[in-house]
């Protein structure tokens, strides 16, 4: 008999959650007014907000962590997370930040002027925030087919390359680089390919442009090439993801998703001239260049993260679990973002919820329904999250609403993707007699997904 697959760690370390019932989520879930932000974590069995900052260290992190070389300036922490981040993505230079979109500021602060053009792949919020409060534009140049749920691609997380040469023959001269997300975190944890990869640095070549990689989910970029991609399969991650940062000029990282890190993250780069320009803004911004924002403990246990995450075993864990939760989805017929992607399950609740008007946000209404049912926390990523159009102040109804299920890393076991399947199941045979959403009765001008009250119309 052939051996199932299992994970390849175990577990030394536990941490108790609580279920609860029905009456009690309904009475938390009015008090929050239906934004499951405002939920506090105690009232949460299993928790699918974020992969972001929610991972869990492994011995060889807790054990860095009191190597921990908290001095000021020169600290030994640091050039032992320099020395990894250059072994693994080739670049010589690094500045330490709090978080990646700590990194974002700090880099963009010295590239992104008032009308500059930032092309890439579904640029992430705090990314696109970066841009657009600089009064400069994020070009999204994902390839069309990123939209489309139900169609079967390997990579559906990559620049099109028609769109991305005609953002460049227009706006070169605005252009300061070219950002590439890996994966696309957007579009659903959508790896991007080596090829496109390759054909972007030839678009930013010809131009004379540089390309940064926004590299939260570098190692699981990685993964998907080696399994997914021709000629990549005999490659090592570490190999793969050399070869990724080979065609990039530098990066950006919030180390909370693939560091396995709680907190962290920072800028890479092989040009000594972007180096300086951002250092100047990471003193005041982050702190001292040894330490920007992290902890020396913190900086170990990276450094530590980075080495095992860029291990095959560890990933095919973790990318076997998020294939696991979909493979039940697929026996229930519930929608998803396909194929399954790296950090995540993207429900299409416009598919799910067809009897709720987008004006009732059909994605917020799933997620509530999902936590109502099992307490299991998910997130729209949705009418809601997409804000406001700044110039006609309607809601943007032109995207995908979806509700975002995240598995974070090396936390639950099978068992609970089974009790998630088995919750948003409940839901979904009784999505006929779901007809009405909700409506928002306070909202922030933008980011109002955080902070919005929403009053139940069901
Ligand atoms: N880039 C990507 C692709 C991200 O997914 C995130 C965060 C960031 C940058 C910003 O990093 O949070 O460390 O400041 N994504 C989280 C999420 C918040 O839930 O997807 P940060």
């Amino acid at each position: 008999m052939e051996l199932p697959f299992a994970e390849s760690w175990r577990i030394k370390m536990v941490e108790p959650i609580k279920k609860s019932t029905r009456e009690e989520r309904e009475q938390w879930m009015k008090e929050a007014d239906y934004n499951l932000f405002q939920l506090r974590s105690e009232q949460v069995y299993i928790d699918c907000l974020t992969d972001s900052g929610t991972g869990a260290m492994s011995d060889r992190q807790w054990a860095a962590v009191m190597m921990g070389d908290e001095s000021y300036a020169g600290s030994s922490s640091f050039f032992h997370l320099k020395d990894t981040i250059n072994k693994i993505t080739g670049f010589e230079y690094v500045i330490p930040t709090h978080q990646g979109r700590a990194a974002e500021n700090v880099l963009f602060s010295h590239l992104v002027k008032a009308g500059s053009v930032v092309p890439g792949n579904s640029h992430f919020d705090t990314t696109k925030g970066h841009i657009e409060s600089r009064k400069a534009t994020a070009l999204d140049c994902t390839i069309d087919e990123a939209k489309d749920t139900q169609l079967e691609i390997p990579f559906k997380g990559n620049v099109d390359p028609k769109k991305l040469e005609k953002a460049l023959a227009e706006h070169h001269e605005n252009v300061p680089f070219i950002i590439v997300t890996i994966t696309n975190n957007t579009a659903g944890g959508q790896p991007v390919s080596m090829q496109n990869l390759r054909e972007v640095r030839a678009i930013a070549d010809k131009y004379g442009k540089r390309v940064v990689l926004d590299s939260a989910r570098f190692a699981e970029n990685a993964y998907f090439i080696k399994t997914r991609e021709e000629g990549y399969a005999d490659k090592t991650i570490k190999e793969i993801a050399l070869e990724m940062f080979s065609l990039a000029d530098g990066m950006t990282m919030s180390a909370k998703k693939d560091g396995i890190v709680n907190m962290g993250g920072f800028i890479a780069t092989r040009h000594e001239d972007w180096y300086e320009g951002a250092k100047r803004f990471c003193i005041p911004f982050e702190g001292y260049l040894t330490y920007g924002g992290m902890n020396g403990r913190d900086m170990e246990a990276l450094a530590v993260g980075l080495d095992e995450n860029t291990e095959f075993e560890n990933l095919e864990t973790r990318i076997h679990q998020v294939e696991f939760l979909a493979g039940l989805l697929d026996e229930y017929g519930i929608p998803y973002q396909r194929p399954v992607g790296g950090h995540a399950i993207f429900v299409d609740a416009d598919k799910v919820l067809t009897k709720v008007p987008k004006e009732e946000f059909p994605a917020q209404t799933l997620a509530i329904e999902l936590y109502l049912e099992a307490g299991v926390r998910g997130c729209e990523i949705g009418y809601i999250l997409a804000d406001r159009d700044p110039v006609t102040r309607e809601n943007r109804f032109g995207g995908l609403d979806l509700l975002r299920l995240c598995v974070a890393r090396r936390v639950y076991t099978d068992n609970h993707m089974r009790v998630i399947a088995a919750a948003l199941k409940n839901v979904f045979d009784r999505r006929n007699e779901i007809t009405r959403g909700v409506e928002i009765v306070w909202e922030a001008e933008l980011m109002r997904h955080f902070t919005v009250k929403l009053k139940k119309l069901f």
